[in-house]
């Protein structure tokens, strides 16, 4: 028996899926997927097979002929979920699986028809990054095991149907109550790679191999933000090699998903806060296409290795950014980054376990220790490596990884093992040891200078000391420098700091939620109430925990926002995903024990 995976049953002794079948009708009323997997196995083989399920009621298992096989669910692990064991007869070839999802199942969230644009139709999406597509398929749920698949979807009229695949398709049926929606991927993905979406959408071509889904009432803005798409797909086919999904869609989720954007293949999710109307979050969807590369062609092998996706899809992002926007747009996103590092490094403590690279999560739940640390300090030893060769030379060696691994799933050892090979003496050189499985930031840590950076630190610790940026000085920031000079300044101002700020930068009425949330975390940790409605407001529409987390933390300084904090999270607490429940509890239960 070998278990690699901390977070699945997957046994490497026992067969592999290699493609998978599903067959699905949704059931918005009863929030519930009914239907069947067919799993084809890597070879004909007899014996145990163990499965992932959470939350999932079997119905019956069957092999290619249709006869029953034996199974066994076992007890519910808190994080791992249900153990299906399989018995397969001798010469299986593929087994079936009739079952039904619950109502809970965590990689999906359902909204009803007041939760969207429309609010006429209901909606729903999957996320099963990390661990959760064994919420909605009993599957080998480790990125070790890639599949293909096929779908078979039918949800009521008049909702569509988009998943991580390419569409084949859709059926009505007779009475055209319901439609059939057909996808297949070719691709071999890692099964946190699956993804769903249905809800009243419409979508708009921007190039000939990427369009933009959304609500119909989104679509023109949508469509308009998102427009130089193509141009980005290409900046990032001149980095990293050609994009091998063949589509590149885009689907704007309503505000309630919990993340910025997750890559789903072929159709990137992405939250509407993006939407800024003057193209200025772009970033997220060069991450997200980034992870084309680095991510799903080249896949972390568990979550104890997410920093070889997220770090060096982070270290890509900014070199998308780069290309795109200049040197200095992309300096200002390294600071950014590491403001949210060094916050991150804060809240677990240096010492935390939880600031290695490589992590040893047995017993832990991925969703508990999500943070930056894997983004910003991952792509901080990206950079430290870059710098140590060069650019070039760097940029061959990443054509030459992303090829080397392409459709397989890594361990940071193997990725060592290959910068070894390739690159020999530059992990000493760097000392990539204390990267990975030390604590803490590294003290040959990449930084990036920029006259603009420091002049935006200076006019931030001026500001503190009481001495106002000028008119001219303030109308040439962009969003990007003004996010800068808010992270810098105290996290509590007094009253006719608050007034200048807000008078002088409109910051309460800003379209770019990046700059609106940093504003109001520390308008509302200053127990200021003139952004109170705000912050209400933005509690109420936004599920995505970048912002809820800071702002529900900063609503715990004073008893006036404990109360706001305390009543909106009653209110609102069954419009938000269940993720965003958990962060958003633990940030509160802090308060409630200095302040019960
Ligand atoms: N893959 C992640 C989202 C994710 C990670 C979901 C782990 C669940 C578990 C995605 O690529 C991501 O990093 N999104 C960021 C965007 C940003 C860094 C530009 C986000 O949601 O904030
Ligand atoms: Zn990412």
């Amino acid at each position: 028996m070998a278990k690699i995976d901390p977070h699945s049953n997957y046994d490497t002794t026992h067969p592999r899926a290699r493609y998978l079948h599903l067959k699905w009708t949704i059931d918005v009323d009863h929030r519930q997927i009914r239907g069947s997997v067919t799993m084809e196995l890597d070879k004909a083989s007899g014996g145990p097979i163990d499965l992932d399920t959470k939350s999932i009621e079997i119905h019956s298992v069957v092999d290619q002929d249709g006869s029953a096989i034996s199974y066994s669910l076992e007890d519910k692990d808190p994080v791992l979920g249900s153990r299906l064991r399989i018995e397969l007869p001798e010469r299986t070839q593929s087994v079936t699986i009739q079952y039904a999802t619950s109502p809970e199942a965590i990689a999906m969230q359902w909204l009803e028809p007041h939760m969207t644009l429309g609010n006429r139709h209901p909606f729903l999406y999957s996320q099963c990054q990390p661990i959760h597509a064994r919420s909605i398929l009993p599957c080998q749920d480790t990125p070790r095991v890639r599949v293909s698949y096929s779908a078979e979807v039918t949800v009521p009229n008049p909702l569509t149907v988009v998943m991580s695949a390419g569409s084949e398709g859709k059926r009505e049926d007779e009475e055209n109550k319901n439609c059939t929606f057909l996808f297949e991927m070719p691709q071999p993905i890692p099964p946190y790679l699956f993804a769903i979406a249905a809800g009243d959408l419409k979508s708009r071509d921007l190039s000939p191999r990427a369009r933009v889904w959304a609500e119909p009432e989104m679509i023109d803005m949508a469509a308009n933000e998102f427009g130089e798409v193509e141009q980005i797909i290409e900046t990032a086919e001149k980095l990293f090699g050609p994009y091998e999904w063949e589509r590149y869609d885009m689907l704007v989720l309503p505000p309630a998903f919990p993340y910025g954007g997750m890559e789903n293949p072929r159709i990137t999710f992405l939250t509407p806060t993006i939407i800024a109307g003057d193209h200025s979050l772009v970033d997220v969807i060069a991450h997200e296409l980034a992870h084309s590369w680095t991510g799903n062609l080249v896949t972390n092998a568990t979550m104890e290795h997410f920093w070889l996706n997220e770090g060096f899809t982070t270290w890509a992002e900014r070199r998308i950014v780069e290309a795109l926007r200049g040197e200095a747009s992309s300096a200002l996103r390294w600071a950014i980054g590491k403001n949210s590092l060094d916050e991150s490094m804060a809240r677990f403590g240096t010492n935390s376990p939880f600031t290695k690279l490589r992590t040893d999560l047995r017993g832990i739940d991925p969703d508990e220790v999500y943070s930056t640390v894997p983004y910003e300090k991952g792509a901080l030893f990206v950079t430290a490596l870059e710098r140590q060769v060069g650019l070039e030379r760097f940029d061959s060696f990443i054509r030459e990884y992303i090829n080397r691994f392409r459709f397989t799933s890594i361990t940071t050892d193997e990725f060592i093992g290959f910068l070894d090979q390739e690159l020999p003496g530059v992990s000493g050189a760097v000392n990539a040891r204390k990267w990975l499985y030390e604590t803490g930031l590294p003290s040959n840590a990449p930084t990036f200078d920029s006259r603009t950076l420091n002049q935006l630190q200076a006019a931030a610790e001026n500001f503190a000391a009481g001495k106002r940026p000028s008119a001219q000085q303030i109308s040439g920031w962009d969003w990007s420098e003004l996010l800068v000079f808010l992270q810098h300044l105290p996290r509590e101002l007094d009253i006719d700091s608050l007034e200048w700020l807000d008078r002088n930068l409109e910051l309460t009425t800003r379209g770019n939620y990046e700059i609106l949330v940093e504003w109001l975390t520390i308008a509302a940790g200053s127990d200021y109430e003139a952004v109170f409605e705000s912050v209400r407001k933005v509690l109420m529409e936004v599920g995505r925990m970048k912002y809820l987390r800071p702002l529900y933390k900063a609503l715990g300084n004073h008893p006036r926002t404990r109360q706001i904090a305390r009543e909106t999270y009653k209110n609102c607490k069954a419009r938000y995903h269940s993720l965003s429940r958990r962060v958003i509890e633990s940030v509160m239960k802090e308060y409630a024990e200095d302040h019960p």
